[in-house]
């Protein structure tokens, strides 16, 4: 039997986050339950977030009220703080993701704070979280380049993704932000990070700007990386990341993965109803 190569599904959360129009709810949750049918254990679908900061994401409740549940399937939420850990709890997310960034040039535009500031944030999250039993995923941004600092030190990335392993994230998930990541970037910066964190704990996270997310995840699931995050249709961005374009498209990710020889568990007609949707609703 072939190896098994998880996707985490993130369109309806870091693929719709940086839509200028205002999406319908209705239409989100179609998304979210036709992705529940295409075999995804992990969909990120909400966010509670400042929704001045970020307004597409101000109805993640209404999202995750309205979505037809599958079961076994974890429903995730971005939670930056304390405020947006409670507002997750009471809408029902079954998993949340603190996001810090390896960059204090992405850090402070992104969550208004500096890393260590948002480290010491996140804290009480982790604690809470592991407190009531909801795993907590973690994010750092800009492993390799940020748009503001340029490029990242890898021992930077590692210095944070320790960090958010000893706060208890079962899993951190590695984000070249602005997708400018080269495959030799990403696998020196790899090399950092995994002396920190072993590759059962990590994920990989790459925007496609630059057309090499895909040669840089193969990059990683050589260096023993097994989950990659993607958005169906390729949608996305981060509003706080000029010039970032769309998470490496799921349905890409998982042909490729095919092809190399990896399980993916996902219904590739289903996959392919998501993507048309997503498609639809891009700007
Ligand atoms: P701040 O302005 O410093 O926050 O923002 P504050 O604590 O001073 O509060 C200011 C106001 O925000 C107050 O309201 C708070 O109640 C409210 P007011 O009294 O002015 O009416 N507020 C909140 N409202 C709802 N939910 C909350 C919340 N917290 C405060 N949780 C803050 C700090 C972190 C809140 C803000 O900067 C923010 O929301 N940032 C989020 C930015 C974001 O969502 N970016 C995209 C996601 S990250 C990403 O896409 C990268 C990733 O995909 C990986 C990769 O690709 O690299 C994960
Ligand atoms: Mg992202």
């Amino acid at each position: 039997m072939s190896e098994r190569v998880e996707i985490f599904e993130v369109g309806p959360r870091d693929g719709l986050q940086n839509e200028a129009r205002q999406i319908p709810v209705a239409e989100k949750i179609a998304l979210v339950d036709c992705l529940g049918r295409a075999g995804f254990r992990r969909i990120e679908c909400a966010s509670f977030v400042s929704p001045k900061w970020v307004p597409q994401m101000a109805d993640s409740g209404d999202v995750l009220a309205g979505i037809t549940r599958v079961p076994g399937v974890s429903y995730a939420a971005l939670t930056p703080n304390m405020k947006g850990f409670e507002a997750a709890m009471a809408a029902g997310a079954d998993e949340v993701a603190i996001f810090g960034s390896a960059s204090e040039g992405f850090s402070r535009a992104n969550i208004n704070a500096s890393i260590a500031e948002s480290l010491e944030r996140f804290r009480p999250v982790a604690e809470a979280a592991t407190a009531r039993g909801v795993p907590v995923r973690g994010y750092v941004s800009c492993v390799v380049e940020c748009p503001y600092d340029g490029a990242v030190a890898p021992e930077e990335v590692a210095r944070v993704v320790g960090a958010l392993r000893e706060m208890g994230c079962y899993e951190i998930s590695l984000g070249d932000t602005i997708g400018r990541g080269t495959p030799e970037a990403v696998d020196a910066m790899l090399a950092a990070v995994l002396g920190a964190v072993p590759a059962a704990r990590l994920a990989g996270h790459f925007h496609d700007t630059a057309g090499r997310a895909l040669e840089n995840i193969e990059v990683a699931l050589e260096r023993g990386l097994r989950v990659f995050d993607a958005a169906v249709g390729g949608l996305g961005g981060c509003p706080y990341a000029p010039g970032a374009a769309g998470n490496v498209a799921t349905e890409a990710v998982a042909a490729r993965l095919e092809v190399l020889g990896y399980e993916t568990g996902l219904d590739m007609a289903v996959l392919e109803e998501a993507a048309a949707l997503a498609r639809a609703m891009r700007g």
